[in-house]
């Protein structure tokens, strides 16, 4: 009946997540109010990093990608599951060290990363440093010069491999801003000028195809390209690459047209592949890593809203309005992202209306359309399902609207991750 495993109807007819009732929590936070179950997060990185153990034997590290919800107390939660992070900011960088995250365990991403941001990563000793492209490359040597240090990094390489997904976020093709491309020998060249660099271990590559990923098939096909890499690397230069992270992009279901394999397979069938390939051509095994973000916190999270106008436009469509809208989520404006709904208090109700969910932004911010729910009215909760990925990391305070809340919710209690922005926190930086 729902999207995600974690939400159930209770004997009041409500919504539950986690086991609790979101009528009480709409109520106690007000609305919008993100909700998130770490029962769930939590249960997702064991999932994740059991299959590593499983299929890879453990000679890997699985690492959360902090962009699809970054806040403190989900680095602590990743820290205390032993995953490793992707940070894509001095910013995210920053919330990682305020929490003590273990630095040896983050991977630093950019197309273009700034000096200072390298700095920052060099004198925090950030494990790896993802290196996009040349004139970063070079700067990050010299840098490393500088600071006399050795910095350990992985080159990112566009394998050309084509996920069907959303095109804003397919970035394993050759006409990506990411990465070296391997068709025009330019990822080749990049890797003949690491091993020589006196700043610089090449210790690995790294690809990311994409994300919202719904089969594992692109994935064993960008394995196989990148061991073919690998092995090229081996031969022509006598060098050997120690590690090799196979990116995020594992798909969750937002609708019930969406049928993504089990988290582990995507695990299985690339480490399955990396395998053979090395077997089969007398190269040593990489360590393997991998960086999902939306897969470990997407379904684990909702977003509660109150129904206000609903506008019935006769022969065409029917318009509820909530209090939040594209600054609480701009998926659906960006991208047409599809979601579930429902009325969290009619929640035992049947889907009998189709609608279209509006936010109150000023212009026409849509959650979605074509969206089957119960009879609606004013006043009522409608819970937008699994909002956990890239809502609140992607929210904005358009028309001054504050930054509604994260509450997450554990075996029966709920707590406030991150607090409701106030009129006077959006002014904080005005100045007269
Ligand atoms: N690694 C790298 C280098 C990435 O760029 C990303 C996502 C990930 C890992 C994690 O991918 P995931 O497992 O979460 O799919 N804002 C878009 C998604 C953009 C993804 C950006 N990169 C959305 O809301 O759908």
């Amino acid at each position: 009946m729902f999207v995600s495993k974690n939400l159930d109807v209770n004997e009041l007819g409500h919504l539950t997540i986690g086991g609790m009732d979101t009528m009480q929590l709409a109520k106690e936070y007000q609305t919008p109010v993100y909700i998130t179950d770490e029962n769930l997060i939590r249960k997702n990185c064991r999932e994740l990093k059991d299959s590593v153990d499983m299929y890879y034997n453990g000679r890997g590290l699985m690492c959360y990608a902090s962009k699809a919800f970054c806040c403190k107390a989900m680095y602590r939660i990743i820290m205390e599951e032993g995953l490793g992070t992707d940070v894509v900011s001095a910013g995210e960088l920053y919330t990682a060290l305020s929490v003590g995250f273990p630095m040896d365990k983050v991977y630093f991403h950019g197309n273009n990363k700034t000096e200072s941001e390298l700095v920052m990563a060099l004198e925090n000793n950030v494990g790896r440093i993802v290196v996009d492209n040349i004139y970063e490359l070079n700067m990050l040597n010299s840098l490393a010069v500088k600071y006399g240090k050795t910095v350990c990094i992985l080159l990112r390489i566009k394998p050309g491999v084509d996920a069907h997904t959303h095109d804003f976020v397919r970035t394993g093709k050759i006409d990506s801003k990411f990465g070296f491309a391997l068709e025009t020998g330019e990822a080749f060249e990049a890797v003949k000028s690491a091993v020589k660099m006196p700043g610089i271990k090449l210790s690995g590559l790294h690809c990311h195809i994409g994300s919202q990923i719904l089969d594992t098939a692109p994935f064993m096909e960008a394995a196989k390209i990148m061991t073919g890499f690998n092995i090229k690397i081996k031969n022509e230069l006598g060098y050997e690459i120690d590690e090799l992270n196979m990116g995020g992009g594992f798909g969750i279901k937002y609708t019930e047209e969406d049928n993504p394999p089990a988290l582990g397979m995507f695990i299985r069938d690339v480490s399955e592949t990396v395998q053979k390939l090395c077997t089969d051509n007398n190269i040593k095994l990489p360590f393997l890593v991998f960086e999902p973000g939306r897969s470990i916190v997407g379904s684990a999270g909702i977003t509660l809203y109150t129904a206000g106008a609903v506008k019935e436009i006769p022969g065409i469509r029917t318009y509820v309005s909530v209090d939040g809208g594209m600054s609480d989520n701009p998926r659906y404006s960006l991208y047409k992202s599809k979601y579930s709904i429902i009325a969290a208090n009619k929640a035992n109700m049947k889907k009998t209306e189709v609608i279209t969910l509006a936010g109150r932004i000023c212009e026409t911010d849509l959650l979605g359309e074509n969206m089957p729910v119960q009879p609606v009215e004013a006043g009522d909760i409608i819970a937008v399902l699994a909002t956990g990925a890239f809502n609140h990391s992607m929210a904005s305070n358009y028309n001054k609207l504050p930054v509604p809340p994260v509450v997450m919710v554990r075996d029966g209690s709920a707590r406030v991750v991150v607090k409701r922005q106030t009129f006077e926190d959006m002014l904080v930086n005005d100045i007269g």
